[in-house]
């Protein structure tokens, strides 16, 4: 079985488990997505209802529209703060030094938090749009080491980004600890993943489930009813046994607490291999560097 963050991937028994940064700060190994989680009362419950079922990792961004829910949800758990890690991103919209500074202030107000676990670029600023990419890429950077050089944020990281958009980055004085990916059976951005891993960048899966679009398939189907276990958490094990860190999204209270029930299986090796050689079918559609916004 692969790891993750030096960390064997067996040796995480349960949600409160984590994995290690590169900076040496603990990730919760899986991660509650909230990416189009209603604002309002269904982000709270939403919310709340994964503490309860022990998620201990909340994954949210500024353009959810969501994240004043989402630290209401936090509120209402009665968690502590420091057993909790929380995770937020840049918009596009607020790239470039002084923008990233202002909008790292309203997503912690938001939230009403006084720090952030992680906080990451959603998408890079790419040359389908501008000539200066880079450049653009490395200003937002700077902002968000500087934050984390005076601990408002434990790690940071990005999203969407390819190796060409890491490249650059890896040079600087702090280099991203996390990069968060589009992943899911059919789409397992090979190149990407093994460009993180040597790097020592751990790979974070949005859309596990392909926003549900894997449920139906066959293949899986017929894989995951060998382990007694439902295609959501077929995908949410063989993410993290890819060395790949989860994060399912359900508004769903059963499915909040089924989707962390990946601990009292183990995926085959052929299996393993049978669900990397699927081909694409069906995901977001949304390519880095051709995304128009
Ligand atoms: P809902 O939020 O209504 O419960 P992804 O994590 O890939 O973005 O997928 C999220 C989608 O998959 C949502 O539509 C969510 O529905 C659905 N979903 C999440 N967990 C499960 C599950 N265990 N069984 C079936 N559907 C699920």
């Amino acid at each position: 079985m692969g790891s993750v963050g030096n960390k064997e991937v067996d040796s995480v028994k349960s949600s409160y488990d984590t994995f290690r940064l590169s900076n040496g700060y603990e990730i919760p190994c899986v991660g509650f997505g909230t990416w189009q989680t209603p604002d309002g009362e269904t982000a709270v419950m939403a919310v709340s209802e994964a503490i309860k079922a022990g998620y201990r990792h909340i994954d949210t961004a500024a353009c959810y529209g969501n994240e004043a829910s989402v630290g209401r949800g936090i509120k209402k758990s009665g968690i502590e703060r420091e057993k909790l890690f929380v995770t937020s991103k840049v918009w596009n919209t607020e790239r470039g030094y002084e923008k990233t500074i202002a909008a790292f202030e309203k997503t912690l107000a938001d939230l009403g938090l006084d720090y952030l676990d992680l906080y990451l670029i959603h998408w890079p600023a790419s040359s389908s749009q501008y000539d200066n990419w880079e450049e653009i890429n490395l200003e937002t950077w700077k902002a968000m080491t500087e934050l984390y050089k005076a601990g408002r944020i434990k790690s940071i990281g990005v999203s969407n980004f390819m190796p060409h958009h890491l490249e650059a980055l890896m040079k600087t004085e702090v280099p991203p600890m996390v990069d968060q990916i589009e992943y899911h059976p059919g789409l397992t951005q090979a190149e990407t993943v093994d460009y993180c891993k040597k790097h020592g960048i751990l790979v974070e899966a949005w859309s596990p489930l392909g926003t549900g679009r894997m449920l139906n398939n066959e293949t899986l189907k017929s894989i995951a009813g060998k382990y007694g276990k439902s295609v959501a958490q077929l995908c949410i094990r063989w993410c993290l046994q890819n060395g790949v860190l989860p994060l399912p999204k359900s508004v769903t209270p059963s499915r909040i607490v089924e989707n962390i029930n990946v601990f009292d299986f183990e995926i085959l090796a052929n299996d393993i291999v049978e669900i990397n050689k699927m081909p694409y079918f069906g995901g977001s559609g949304l390519h880095p560097d051709r995304v128009d916004f």
